[in-house]
C-alpha cells in the first residue's frame, strides 16, 4: 500500500503520465535553501545516532519550489490540499512561487516550536511557516477533526533518545492533525521531500495510501524500515 521512492520529487512529478491516481494531499517539507548542516548539534540530537545523507536544495530557490509546484498541482485531485512547510528566510520566494503557479492562498500557519539553536545577535528562530495551498475555495475540510482549529500550532519535536533519526525529522502530531483534517480514509497521499517518511509512518497509521518520494537513498532506506 504503501511506497517509496528514490527521485527527485520534482522530476517524478514532471512525469506526467507515470501517476495515474490525483493526490488527495500533498505533505511536502522541502530543504529551506540555508546550507542546512546535518552534522550540526542542534535540534537536541545525539549525533551519532543522525543519518548523514540530507540533501540541500539548489540555488535558486523559486525556481526550485516554482517547478516543485507546477507538478503537484497537475497530480492535485481539484479538492485537494498542499501543505508546504517554509523557513522565513526564502519564504518570499515560496510565496511568489506560488503566485506564478497560480494556485490558491488558502491559509498560513505557524509551528512553534524551539529547535535548539541559539542566537546571541539575533532572535532566536522559533517557528516554521507552513502555507496552505489549494486549487480552488472548497477543498475538502474535514469537519470534525477542523473544528475551530487555530492557525498557530504548538506542538514539539520529538526526542527519538537511543534511536536512528534524520536531522529534521517532524512530530507525527503535527503530521497526523494535517491528514485529519484534510483527507479520509483510504485518501491517496504524496510525502513529497520525504526524510524520514513521517507523513508515510502516519499515513499508515491513519488508513491512508501513501507514495514517499526522496532523493537521498539513505534516507529511503530509513523510510522504508519504517512503512514496513
Ligand atoms: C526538511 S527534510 C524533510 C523532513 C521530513 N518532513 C521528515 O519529517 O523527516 C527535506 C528532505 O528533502 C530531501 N530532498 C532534497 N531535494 C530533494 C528532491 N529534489 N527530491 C526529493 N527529495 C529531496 C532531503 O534529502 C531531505 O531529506
Amino acid at each position: 500500500m504503501n511506497k517509496v521512492i528514490h527521485s527527485d520529487v520534482i522530476n517524478w512529478l514532471h512525469k506526467r503520465n507515470v501517476i495515474k491516481r490525483k493526490f488527495n494531499l500533498i505533505i511536502a517539507d522541502p530543504p529551506f535553501n540555508i546550507n542546512f548542516g546535518e552534522e550540526k548539534g542542534n535540534y537536541n540530537r545525539d549525533e551519532q545516532k543522525v543519518l548523514r545523507g540530507y540533501i540541500e536544495s539548489p540555488k535558486n530557490y523559486e525556481k526550485f519550489i516554482g517547478r516543485f509546484l507546477i507538478g503537484a498541482k497537475w497530480h492535485l485531485a481539484e479538492n485537494g490540499t498542499i501543505y508546504l512547510f517554509a523557513g522565513w528566510n526564502w519564504l518570499d520566494k515560496v510565496i511568489q512561487a506560488m503566485r506564478k503557479a497560480d494556485l490558491f492562498y488558502r491559509n498560513h500557519l505557524i509551528w512553534k516550536y524551539q529547535f535548539g539553536v541559539f542566537c546571541k545577535k539575533r532572535f532566536v528562530t522559533s517557528h516554521y511557516h507552513i502555507i496552505v495551498i489549494t486549487k480552488n475555495d472548497n477543498p475538502y475540510w474535514n469537519k470534525k477533526e477542523g473544528h475551530y482549529v487555530e492557525d498557530v500550532l504548538d506542538i514539539k519535536r520529538p526526542y527519538r533518545k537511543g534511536k536512528a533519526k534524520t536531522p529534521t525529522m517532524l512530530p507525527e502530531e503535527l503530521i497526523g492533525k494535517l491528514i485529519a483534517i484534510s483527507s479520509k480514509k483510504g485518501d491517496y497521499v504524496l510525502d513529497a521531500f520525504a526524510g524520514s517518511g513521517r507523513t508515510s509512518v502516519m499515513c499508515k497509521k491513519m488508513g491512508r495510501t501513501s507514495i514517499a518520494v526522496e532523493l537521498s537513498e539513505t534516507y529511503c532506506d530509513f523510510i522504508k524500515k519504517e512503512v514496513s
